[in-house]
């Protein structure tokens, strides 16, 4: 079967990680028509859109994205883009394997990471509801709803189960914001004793971070509202070696959209530094989700082959290969794997 995708290229590094990752994916020899779409500044700029029509035209008719990411100009200029697609397909969870990779090394010796980090994809702060009330005083407007709470949680509840995983851990600061922490932390403790057989533990935000830090292993899956999501997300991240190696997907009833953690990075934007691994790992997560459980298995196996004889990685990981160079190897690799 021929699966039709929408390749997202994004601006800064994205068109050289997509690129890439497109590369891998085709290796695998699974059969994909790649629809691809330009999304960049100069594409919002020209169609005057913050969220270009071409684009959620082509992902309502593929249904399934690969995207890179999309620069969004700080403290000025154009909403964030990939905050508005999300809310516009409802891709309502965000789902972040945060995993160790033999060959990385990390502050944590020999210990192992395994966890998976479940992100409320479309309210709280990110609202984008913000306000002048005079000037000098701004007010910005966290929304938290049952309805999304207890979507997001029946959601990761639902997957630790499917997972066979045993803890799902509520990160929250619902001491301070008592209705709008506390409203979501109510529905994940009724979703929570829906699923009797998982583990419930709610830890603060702000302690969750150190315990991530020095504990990082104790931990399986974390659920938690958009912002802190965003954090702990590249907290995490930093735990096992970085931006460039973790993969994500944002999920839907009807689409689905994988992309990594990391931004555009426009300090190591063209220069052939980028680490494509991250992208790829999401490739992995898409193959998945398109029940191509071979071509996702040879794919993921021949990166942690790549990383495991300790060549061609780049310079996010210690190594010195450039983003092609480590593309090439994964590529010869995946032959290999059979
Ligand atoms: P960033 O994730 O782009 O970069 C943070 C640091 O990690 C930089 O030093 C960068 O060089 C490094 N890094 C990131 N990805 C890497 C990779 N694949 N290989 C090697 N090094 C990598 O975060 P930053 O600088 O905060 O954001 C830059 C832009 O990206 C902003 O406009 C932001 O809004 C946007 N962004 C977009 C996202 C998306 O499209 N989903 C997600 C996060 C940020």
């Amino acid at each position: 079967m021929t699966h039709k995708i929408t390749l997202i290229p994004g601006d800064g590094i994205g068109p050289e990680v997509a690129s890439a990752a497109r590369r891998a994916v085709d290796a695998t020899g699974v059969r994909i028509d790649w629809e691809q779409v330009e999304l960049n500044a100069s594409v919002i700029q020209k169609t005057g859109q913050s969220l270009p029509e071409h684009v959620v035209e082509s992902l309502q008719r593929t249904r399934v994205g690969l995207k890179g990411p999309v620069t969004t100009p700080i403290g000025e200029g154009y909403t964030s883009v990939n905050v508005a697609l999300r809310k516009r397909l409802e891709l309502f969870a965000n789902v972040r394997p945060v995993r160790s990779l033999a060959g990385v090394a990390t502050r944590f010796g020999d210990a192992k990471i395994d966890m998976v980090i479940f992100r409320e994809n479309t309210e709280d702060l990110y609202s984008g509801l913000e306000n002048e009330v005079v000037p000098g005083v701004v007010t910005g407007i966290k929304v938290i709803t049952r309805a999304a709470s207890s979507r997001i949680a029946e959601y990761t509840f639902a997957f630790a189960e499917s997972a066979g995983r045993k803890k799902v851990t509520a990160i929250h600061k619902a001491n301070i914001m008592k209705l709008a922490d506390g409203l979501f932390l109510r529905c994940c403790r009724e979703t929570a004793a829906r699923h009797p057989a998982i583990e419930y533990q709610e830890v603060i935000v702000d302690n969750a971070a150190m315990q991530l830090v020095i504990r990082p292993e104790t931990f399986d899956i974390l659920l938690m509202p958009n912002l802190y999501g965003d954090i702990i997300s590249d907290l995490a991240a930093g735990l096992v070696g970085g931006l460039g190696i973790v993969p994500g997907a944002n999920m839907g009833e009807h689409h689905a959209v994988f992309e990594a953690v990391h931004g555009s990075a426009p300090d190591i934007a063209g220069k052939g530094l980028a680490n494509p691994t991250a992208m790829m790992m999401s490739a992995v997560l898409m193959l998945i989700h398109l029940q191509e459980h071979d071509a996702a298995r040879r794919l993921q196996s021949a990166i942690e082959h790549t990383y495991a004889a300790h060549r061609h990685l780049t310079h996010d990981v210690g190594g010195t290969a450039t983003t092609a160079e480590f593309t090439d190897a994964v590529i010869e690799a995946i032959a290999r794997v059979g």
